[in-house]
C-alpha cells in the first residue's frame, strides 16, 4: 500500500526517521501522524502554502483540507496578513508590554461579536477554555464544569475529559458530561450535578465529534436550563467563530447567547492566538487586584503583536468577504451531499458529516440515523478503515486529517473536483 506516495515522499521520508529519534511518536500535535504512519508510512513535511494548495519538502502539492487545523480561511498565505506580519517585524517581535494592534483586534472582534463585553486575549485555545472555566468557577463558587461527549477543548486538565469513544474515565481525567444532541442526556445530567456545576462548555457545532450541527431546540434547552440554574454557559467558538458567519455561530445562526465565550483558530490569522469573554461581571474577576486577578490572565506571550497583526488583517479581510459566507457554507453542504450519495451509490459505508465549510468523512461498521451524536459516530466507527482512506487520499493529493478539515474561501470547484475524484478511488479500493 502506498508505493506511489513512498516513492514521491523520499525526503519526507528521511526526516521522519529523525523525527522519530526527538519526538514522541514523531509529531507535536497527536492529530498529525494521521493515518499514514499506521498504514506503513509517514506524513508529509510542508514547505509552503498558497490559497487552497499546500506543497511538501519533496514538491508535491496536495490540496489543502486540514488548512492548520480549520484556522485558515482565508487560505494559505493571504497577502493581506502577509503584509501585515512583514511589517510588524521590521519592528521586531515582541517586546511584553502593551501595543497598539491589541486594542485595535480587541475593537474589531467586540465590533463584530457584542456579547463579548470584556475580553481577554491569550496565546491558544486551550489556555482560553482554561480560563474561561476557571472563572466561571471563581464567579460561581461551584467547581464542576460539564461537557458534551466528544468534544474537545483543547489540552487543559478542567475540559480535558471524554473526548473519545468510549470516554473511559482514566483515574486523573473524569468529569461530567452529556451527549451532544439528546436533551434527555443534559436533564439526566443536570438532574444529578445541578447545585455543583459552575458551568456547561459546549460547541455551538460539536468540532471533533464531527462537525455535527445543533438540532433546533438542542442549544436554547441548555440555555434556559443554565440560566434557570445560574449555572453559566460556554460557547466553545475556537471553531466555529468567524468559520459559519462573520461573528458567532451560536449568538448568530443558532440565535443563543451564551454567558462566555472563546475563539481562537480564525481570529488569529494563522498565528497562535486565544481569546476568552462574554459578561462584564463575570470578567470583572480577570481584572488585575481581583481575586481571579491571580489565577487568570497570565501569559507571557498575550496579546503578541504578530498574533495581533494577523488577526486584524485577517478579521478585515473577512469583513469584506461577510456576505460570502452563504456561498461557502452552501459549497460544503453540497459537497457533503455528493459525498453521501456517492457513498450510497456504491453502497459503500461512509458517511460525510459536518456542517457548512467544515467536513467529516467517516468509515463505518454500521449505517447510523440522525440525530447524530458523537456517541452513534464513536461507535460505529471504523479506525482501521479511516486510516487507510485518508492515506489513499493523501496519495491522491488530497492532504486532510481526522475526515478531512474545511474548505476555505481560495477553495474552487476544481479543488472539489479534485478531491472527489481522490474519494472514488478510496472507495473503490477499499470496496473489496
Ligand atoms: C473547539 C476547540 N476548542 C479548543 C481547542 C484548543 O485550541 P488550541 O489547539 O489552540 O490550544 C481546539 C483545537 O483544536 C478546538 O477545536
Amino acid at each position: 500500500m502506498l508505493e506511489r506516495y513512498k516513492k514521491t515522499t523520499q525526503k519526507s521520508a528521511i526526516l521522519w526517521d529523525r523525527a522519530v529519534k526527538v519526538f514522541s511518536g514523531g509529531v507535536n500535535h497527536n492529530i498529525r501522524t494521521f493515518g499514514l504512519d499506521r498504514c506503513g508510512a509517514y506524513p508529509p513535511f510542508i514547505v509552503s502554502g498558497d490559497g487552497s494548495c499546500i506543497r511538501d519538502i519533496d514538491g508535491n502539492e496536495f490540496v489543502d483540507w486540514w488548512m492548520t487545523h480549520y484556522a485558515q480561511i482565508l487560505g494559505h498565505n493571504n497577502p493581506a496578513v502577509k503584509k501585515a506580519l512583514k511589517s510588524q517585524l521590521e519592528n521586531g517581535v515582541h517586546f511584553g508590554g502593551l501595543n497598539e494592534p491589541l486594542v485595535i483586534l480587541g475593537e474589531k472582534i467586540q465590533s463584530a461579536i457584542p456579547l463579548l463585553k470584556k475580553l481577554r486575549f491569550c496565546s491558544t485555545g486551550s489556555e482560553s477554555t482554561m480560563y474561561a472555566t476557571r472563572l466561571a468557577r471563581l464567579f460561581t463558587k461551584k467547581k464542576v464544569v460539564a461537557k458534551a461527549r466528544g468534544g474537545w477543548h483543547g489540552g487543559n486538565d478542567a475540559v480535558g475529559f471524554h473526548i473519545s469513544y468510549p470516554y473511559s474515565d482514566s483515574p486523573f481525567y473524569d468529569g461530567v458530561s452529556f451527549d451532544y444532541n439528546d436533551k434527555s442526556s443534559f436533564d439526566q445530567m443536570l438532574d444529578k450535578h445541578k447545585n455543583d456545576l459552575a458551568a456547561v462548555i459546549i460547541e455551538p457545532v460539536l468540532g471533533a465529534g464531527g462537525g455535527i450541527a445543533p438540532e433546533t431546540d438542542f442549544l436554547p434547552h441548555i440555555r434556559e436550563q443554565t440560566e434557570k440554574h445560574g449555572i453559566l454557559l460556554i460557547f466553545d467558538e475556537i471553531i466555529t467563530g468567524f468559520r459559519l458567519c462573520f461573528g458567532s455561530a451560536g449568538a448568530e445562526v443558532y440565535g443563543v447567547k451564551p454567558d462566555l465565550m472563546t475563539l481562537g483558530k480564525i481570529a488569529g490569522g494563522g498565528m497562535h492566538l486565544g481569546v476568552y469573554g462574554g459578561r462584564e461581571d463575570v470578567m470583572e474577576l480577570a481584572k488585575p487586584g481581583a481575586e481571579g486577578g491571580r489565577w487568570v490572565g497570565g501569559g507571557t506571550f498575550s496579546s503578541h503583536p504578530m498574533a495581533m497583526v494577523a488577526g486584524v488583517a485577517a478579521i478585515d479581510e473577512l469583513h469584506k468577504r461577510k456576505d460570502n459566507y452563504s456561498k461557502l457554507n452552501q459549497m460544503g453542504d453540497t459537497f457533503r451531499s455528493r459525498l453521501n450519495n456517492l457513498f450510497n451509490e456504491k453502497e459503500f459505508l461512509g458517511i460525510a458529516t459536518g456542517t457548512g465549510s467544515i467536513i467529516f468523512v467517516s468509515m463505518l461498521k454500521k449505517m447510523i440515523e440522525a440525530p447524530l451524536t458523537a456517541q452513534k459516530i464513536g461507535e460505529a466507527i471504523d479506525h482501521d478503515l479511516l486510516d487507510k482512506f485518508q492515506s489513499i487520499l493523501m496519495e491522491e493529493g488530497v492532504f486532510g486529517y481526522h475526515g478531512l478539515g474545511a474548505i476555505s474561501f481560495s477553495h474552487s470547484e476544481s479543488d472539489l473536483s479534485k478531491t472527489f475524484d481522490a474519494i472514488e478511488v478510496a472507495v473503490k479500493s477499499l470496496d473489496t
